[in-house]
């Protein structure tokens, strides 16, 4: 064996859309309660994020990550991490008031409610562990990944690189539902383990739109570019606030279960302003003014794919120690010095009326005298997919350009 091994952190690989079907649903305040601690520092780091990968891309592009993966994959791999690596991995989830204990407990609830609190959807998170086959863990990591992250391990043989990679992403695709095929393209013979991340959410509109509304229309990607979308209509009643003040519209689309997308539409040419201040008291401070309106809403059908290399992000984000050669996973073997050698992240999403299931149960609502407010998505908009009985952002992102898969 060499004396330093790669260790490679995938992140999530993240699929959501939206057609059928079903699941159980069951109360547990316990649980509700531990896996909300997460809720505030998972934000907080969802935003810092979301604002790094912004400032590294060009405009006019989407961006589509998932905030929930990404934390959950970080604090898979901190459970290896000591010393000063396990503390920057810390501060930068913001996790520095709470100890492993508690932070594995949490997501242990998490999973467990995330499981438990669907109807209508189909939402997994969960994660992996492509292990070299002669290179063996701590116990104590294994078993903690396993019982607090759900972890699936398997080996596999990393002098075949391409057998490899077809065999984690293979696994990735059986998650996905074969929405992600290919997330590793080439792996290094160094790896001592992969760590992955998967959410795969399949949610139904409560309201779904009727495809005979649906028209092609013009989308103001920026001043000097105009795309063609197919553009949904539908006029209901919806949660919706307008926010003078910091220049947004917010507009909440029910997922039937406990899923909900909230779409933020700035002023136009208010984009970089509302993005540069948002964080998650903006979320909150929305989510509380949502009043039901009478709404005329035209949202463009939409496929987006975010394909990030998180590296720099994370390294600016303060994790430096973990890519670099005084990276401390002793946590995960005392004999074999580790680093993280890449972390890479993919998601997408795609949005449509609702597939046939749902365009079949077309709700038709009794609306007030009253002018609708209207909510054209006819440029920019940032989007969010919440989960609210975890308080989770499972997905966030800027959908610049609808036609740019
Ligand atoms: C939403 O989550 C709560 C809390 O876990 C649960 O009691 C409820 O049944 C869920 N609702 C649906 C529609 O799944
Ligand atoms: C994933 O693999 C399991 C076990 O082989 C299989 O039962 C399941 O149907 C697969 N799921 C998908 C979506 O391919
Ligand atoms: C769409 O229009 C077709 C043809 O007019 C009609 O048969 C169908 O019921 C309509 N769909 C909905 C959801 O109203
Ligand atoms: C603008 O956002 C801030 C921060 O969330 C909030 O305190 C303020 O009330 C918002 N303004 C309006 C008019 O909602």
């Amino acid at each position: 064996m060499r004396a330093t091994f790669a260790l490679a952190l995938l992140l999530a690989v993240a699929w959501a859309d939206h057609h059928h079907h079903h699941g159980s649903h069951h109360s547990h305040h316990d649980d509700m309660m531990k896996c909300q601690k997460l809720s505030p520092p998972n934000a907080d780091f969802a935003f810092s994020l979301y604002k790094n990968i912004n400032s590294k891309t060009a405009a006019g592009k989407n961006i589509f990550l998932s905030p929930l993966g990404i934390s959950t994959a970080l604090s898979m791999l901190s459970t290896g991490a000591r010393g000063d690596t396990h503390q920057q991995l810390f501060s930068t989830l913001g996790y520095s008031g709470m100890d492993q204990n508690t932070v594995n407990e949490a997501y242990n609830h998490l999973f467990h409610m995330l499981g438990h609190s669907q109807a209508n959807q189909v939402l997994n998170v969960g994660n992996g562990l492509a292990l070299r086959d002669n290179f063996a863990p701590l116990n104590s990591f294994t078993s903690d990944i396993t019982k607090h992250y759900s972890a699936d391990i398997f080996k596999v043989d990393f002098s075949k690189p391409q057998e490899a990679a077809a065999e984690i992403n293979n696994f990735i695709a059986n998650k996905t539902h074969d929405k992600i095929k290919d997330m590793v393209k080439d792996l290094d013979t160094s790896m001592a383990m992969v760590l992955i991340n998967y959410v795969y959410f399949r949610g139904q509109w409560e309201k779904p739109f009727d495809g005979n509304h649906t028209s092609k229309a013009e989308f103001f990607v920026d001043e000097n570019t105009k795309v063609e979308v197919d553009m949904m209509k539908r006029t209901g009643r919806y949660d919706f606030y307008q926010d003078m003040e910091n220049h947004t519209s917010v507009i909440m689309l029910p997922y039937k279960g406990n899923t909900s997308m909230m779409i933020v539409l700035p002023e136009k040419g208010k984009m970089k302003v509302v993005e540069d201040m948002i964080c998650k008291d903006h979320l909150r401070h929305w989510h509380d003014s949502l009043t039901r309106n009478s709404v005329d809403l035209f949202l463009p059908k939409f496929s987006v794919s975010g394909d990030v290399a998180l590296d720099e992000s994370l390294k600016e984000l303060g994790m430096t120690d973990a890519f670099s050669d005084i990276a401390d996973f002793s946590g995960i073997s005392e004999e074999v010095k580790l680093k993280v050698s890449k972390s890479s992240h993919k998601a997408v999403l795609s949005v449509d009326e609702t597939g046939t299931e749902a365009a079949a149960a077309t709700t038709i609502e009794v609306m007030p005298m009253s002018m609708p407010e209207r909510m054209i998505l006819d440029r920019p908009f940032l989007s969010f997919i919440l989960e609210h009985s975890t308080k989770s952002i499972l997905f966030m992102g800027k959908i610049s350009n609808p036609t740019e898969a």
